[in-house]
């Protein structure tokens, strides 16, 4: 059995489809913090699959601890937690708190049941603001925010762990820019209110929720102006995780993999690409730099590729297809009436 931490969340909901697909055997744990529990439900109707579900918040150690009594997990995959950058800025104890202290529960947990293999959801921001790309896992690592330093504290506490018993085998997975969608368009990205990151931004645009785009500067020093970033399909990276179960199950280790496609592209190409997707028109407008954002990121992915036979497949217009798609079939987003949407963009 694969304990899933966050397993309803846009990337842990993903990858329960893929670990299914593959055959294991899952349990799932989410407090439905950030997700809705008809994503349950479309899991198993994705597959076709029945799996364990239990809603329960990580930090209640009583409630995780009887789980590891019951059943007998082999390894976890880590993705609870926290994940709003310019929230854990206004609110970083929170952030601290609940992405630090309950993978503190959870690794404990894991040390007395003697469940020693983890997969853990990091992120690219480890690397902070540097410019050298591609970026190789050996770049060095640093936090601009309390989000990014959850990650990246998460990522020592696994390293000095593995360091103290090395019959840990841990794999941190270092994610760039995911988007997209199931192709069925039954799961997808479910923000909350406005979103943040620019996908989830364009789509409500394309479908005129939203009036226009803001792009955050044109005056960067790439080939016209916007930022670039290295896009992957959330089906891709949820693949990733599966090969990199694969590898924690069969070794003792403690090893960082970026998961990128090792392509970047510009603001307007993503604009461009999801224009051509949809037939829609995404208007915009260019507006300052947001503090804080870098220039060009994108993934030297060749370590995944070698050491878990990993590569993404999936292009720029098979994300932009796919989250049009998702967009279509769920205009309310999962599970959500149109009334609580209403809600909570106006809260
Ligand atoms: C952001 C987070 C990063 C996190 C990642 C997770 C910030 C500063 N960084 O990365 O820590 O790991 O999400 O997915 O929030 N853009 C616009 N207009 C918008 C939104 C974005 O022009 O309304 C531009 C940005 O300037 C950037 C690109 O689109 O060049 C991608 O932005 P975004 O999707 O927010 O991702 P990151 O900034 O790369």
């Amino acid at each position: 059995m694969i304990l899933i931490t966050g397993g309803a969340g846009y990337i842990g909901s993903h990858t329960c489809v893929e670990l299914l697909n593959a055959g294991y055997k899952i349990i799932v744990v989410d407090n439905f913090s950030n997700s809705n529990p008809e994503v349950i439900n479309r899991i198993k109707k994705v597959t076709g699959k029945d799996f364990i579900f239990f809603e329960v918040d990580l930090l209640d150690q009583e409630a995780i601890e009887d789980i590891f009594n019951k059943y007998k997990i082999e390894a976890v995959i880590h993705f609870a937690g926290f994940k709003a950058v310019g929230e854990s800025v206004e609110i970083p104890l929170a952030y601290y708190h609940n992405n630090i202290t309950s993978t503190l529960l959870l690794c404990s947990i894991m040390q007395k049941f003697n469940v020693k293999k983890m997969v853990f959801s990091s992120s690219a921001t480890v690397y902070g603001d540097t410019d050298l790309v591609p970026i190789q896992e050996n770049s060095p690592l640093s936090a601009t925010n309390p989000y990014g330093y959850t990650k990246l504290m998460i990522e020592q506490i696994l390293q000095d762990l593995s360091n103290s018993d090395d019959s840990w085998s841990i794999a941190l997975l270092r994610y760039f820019n995911p988007i997209g969608a199931h192709e069925s368009g039954l799961l997808g990205e479910n923000p909350n209110g406005i979103p943040n990151n620019l996908l989830p931004y364009i789509s409500k645009v394309a479908s005129g929720e939203i009036n226009f785009l803001n792009v955050f500067g044109n005056d960067y020093p790439t080939k016209d102006g916007t930022g670039i970033r290295d896009y992957i399909h959330v089906v891709d990276l949820s693949l990733g995780h599966v090969k990199a179960l694969n590898k924690v199950l069969r070794s003792k280790s403690i090893e960082a993999y970026n998961l990128g496609t090792g392509n970047g592209y510009s603001v307007i190409e993503v604009i461009n690409a999801f224009e051509e997707a949809s037939g829609k028109r995404v208007n915009y407008k260019i507006t300052s730099r947001r503090p804080g954002d870098i220039a060009i990121s994108y993934a030297d992915p060749q370590k995944a590729q070698k050491d878990l036979d990993w590569k993404a497949m999936r292009s720029l217009d098979d994300m932009c297809r796919d989250a049009w798609n998702f967009v279509q079939k769920n205009p309310n987003g999962i599970g959500k009436t149109n009334l609580d949407k209403k809600l909570v963009i106006s809260s």
